[in-house]
């Protein structure tokens, strides 16, 4: 299969890259530098030029402040971006796998959400990533959209910049007596290795349509937190933060859990609970003896 990665070089993207290759497939790996996915002709003529099978796009903009304060630019690149894709994959008969998000739901299921749940963002980058997965849905038949979660892995996120929160709490661990983080934002820790595995089975199927895909559990990111010093023996005074010591800037769901039913139903989930990805990390990226 010959298979092009928009994003290629992203937190996510290099584990798809590495995932595609080593499943035998012929990657290119598109960075910003090589396509604009919010330009219609920058996405026809790269993706012409190359005539792929399928196309993998985990590029997107979503720094959800940045999205706050830039709404057009969150939707020119989300929405149309998505769409543009849509429209080349079509054109040519290739298939479109893209990566879309938890935050797509408001939280107040209170309960793993299923991808018959109605969606209702409550800030822009979730009705931008939403407005994306229609704009697929209703272009291209030969689709794969992926809703993930608070995804982690070797390679930096770029648009967050810095650390991971695995990085993070290890790093305010070595510097502080006390570390304190929230115990009301519950989600599902995925590893983006784990995450571009389970892509490359889901893209030699062809059940077309809309998956949940996070590891198998979920915690708040106190619990995410202690986890992270328990598998590292870490020392520190971990303590849960007041309800106002980090005041969210733009709404959020205080739970967005999903269950990967779809996978599920179809046999071909592959994802472990969220401690193993995190233990099966912490061995091989991060670095840190256990
Ligand atoms: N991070 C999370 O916890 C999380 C949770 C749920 C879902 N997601 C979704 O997962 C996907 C991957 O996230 P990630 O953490 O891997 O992101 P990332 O590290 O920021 O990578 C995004 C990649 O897309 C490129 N890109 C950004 N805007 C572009 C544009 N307009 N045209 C072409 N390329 C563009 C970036 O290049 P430059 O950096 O050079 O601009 C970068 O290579 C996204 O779709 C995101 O919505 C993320």
């Amino acid at each position: 299969m010959k298979t092009v990665v928009v994003g290629g070089n992203g937190q996510l993207g290099s584990d798809v890259v590495r995932a595609f290759s080593d499943n035998g497939d012929e990657v290119a790996a598109l960075t910003h530098d090589d396509i604009e996915i919010a330009d219609r002709e920058s996405v026809a003529n790269k993706l012409r030029q190359l005539r792929p099978d399928i196309v993998v796009n985990t590029a997107a903009m979503h720094h959800v402040e940045n999205c706050e304060s830039q709404p057009e630019k969150a939707f020119a690149i989300n929405a149309l971006g998505a769409r543009n894709l849509a429209t080349v994959c079509r054109d040519m008969g290739s298939v479109l796998m893209h990566v879309s998000t938890d935050y797509v739901f408001d939280g107040n299921k209170r309960r793993p959400y299923e991808e018959e749940d109605p969606p209702c963002p409550l800030n822009v980058y979730g009705n931008t990533k939403l407005a994306g997965e229609y704009f697929i849905r209703s272009t291209l038949h030969k689709h794969f959209v992926l809703r993930t979660s608070a995804i982690y892995g070797k390679s930096p996120c770029r648009a967050k910049r810095g650390l991971n929160f695995i990085q993070l709490m290890l790093k305010l661990a070595k510097e502080r007596d006390e570390v304190r983080v929230v115990d009301s934002e519950f989600v599902t820790p995925t590893s983006t290795t784990e995450l571009a595995r389970q892509m490359v089975v889901l893209s030699r199927s062809d059940s077309y349509g809309l998956y949940h895909a996070t590891a198998e559990g979920a915690c708040s990111w106190f619990e995410f937190a202690r986890e992270i010093f328990a598998l590292t023996g870490t020392k520190v005074n971990l303590k849960i933060a007041g309800p106002n010591e980090f005041p969210a800037k733009v709404p959020r769901p205080s739970y967005s859990v999903l269950e990967n039913r779809a996978l599920k139903s179809l046999g071909l989930n592959q994802f472990k609970p969220w401690q193993v990805g995190l233990c099966e990390y912490l061995q091989r990226g991060a670095g840190i003896p256990l």
